[in-house]
């Protein structure tokens, strides 16, 4: 979920969004559908992620997950975010894929249509969309139940597009910790990458609205220690960690190079150079 796109992405409801009443959190969502056509698959949702299935949605103004005719969406107060993965296609060209500067800092030698990156904090999906587009194969660790089912239904519209099909073909979505699995992998992955630093890394990021919304789901992450000692565990050739330009290095550990841009820097550990793996 990169700073610059804060925009909710509901294509048809713009409305302004005020900041989540405190009482609202993931604790207290339901899941509504936009009319009866959505309701079983919306039962279904509800029952998958044990929260409500409220009906369907009158006002858009409910605090919840609402499926829809545009797929799935988190809204809150009257405005709507939704993983869209089609809002990622300017920066698909093999051009400007070359000038990403995430895609350079996962650049390991060696013929990468064979080669795999385990992004353990898959989010939106939208970093391992890059990876994927430059030829990896990405296996995606998700772990909040809500951004999982989010992602899971962008990767499916994604999968209808003609042009992100063949890409998130090299995508494989894991609803789960990437903690336990990096831990128990046998064959190690060319690259993992790390990126644990939303929301709330800085203010323009908290006056956002997709990290208003996000703030409804999203607790700071907790285990950056652990996530890098798992990563370590993997035995990867390279670990990549995304960082707030300025911020500390993950888990305190200097990096064998770093790549800097406006708003975020990628922090590259090739393990074997590194003396911890
Ligand atoms: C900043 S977002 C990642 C954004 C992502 N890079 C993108 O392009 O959309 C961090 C995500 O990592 C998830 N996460 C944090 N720790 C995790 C873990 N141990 N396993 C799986 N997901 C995790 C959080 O739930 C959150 O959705």
């Amino acid at each position: 979920m990169p700073e610059s796109k804060q925009k909710a992405s509901h294509p048809e409801r713009t409305a302004p969004v005020h900041q989540p009443e405190s009482s609202a959190n993931a604790a207290s969502l339901s899941v509504f559908a936009q009319t009866e056509q959505y309701a079983e698959a919306a039962e279904a949702l509800a029952a998958r992620l044990s929260i409500p299935f409220a009906g369907v949605a009158a006002q858009g103004t409910e605090v919840g997950l609402l499926l829809s005719e545009d797929g799935l969406s988190l809204c809150a107060n009257g405005a709507f975010l939704r993983a869209d993965l089609t809002a990622m296609l300017p920066r698909l060209t093999q051009r400007n894929l070359a000038a990403e500067l995430l895609v350079r800092a996962a650049k390991v030698k060696g013929d990468r249509s064979t080669m795999t990156v385990v992004d353990a904090t898959a989010g939106f999906g939208e970093d391992s969309l890059l990876l994927a587009a430059a030829g990896f194969h990405v296996k995606l660790f998700e772990c909040n139940p809500y951004i999982a089912e989010l992602l899971a239904d962008a990767l499916k519209r994604a999968a209808e597009h003609p042009v992100l099909s063949p890409v998130v073909a090299r995508m494989e979505l894991v609803k789960g910790d990437s903690i336990p699995a990096l831990r128990a992998m046998t064959v190690p992955p060319d690259v993992v990458y790390l990126d644990p630093m939303f929301p709330g890394r800085t203010k323009s990021a908290l006056v956002g609205k997709k990290f208003q919304l996000l703030h409804l789901l999203e607790a700071p992450c907790p285990n950056e220690e652990e996530l890098f000692a798992a990563a370590l565990a993997a035995h990867p050739r390279r670990i990549v960690i995304k960082r707030p330009v300025k911020g500390a290095y993950l888990a305190g550990r200097k990096p064998s190079f770093s790549l800097t841009g406006k708003a975020v820097r990628y922090d590259g550990i090739d393990p074997a150079s590194f003396g911890g793996a």
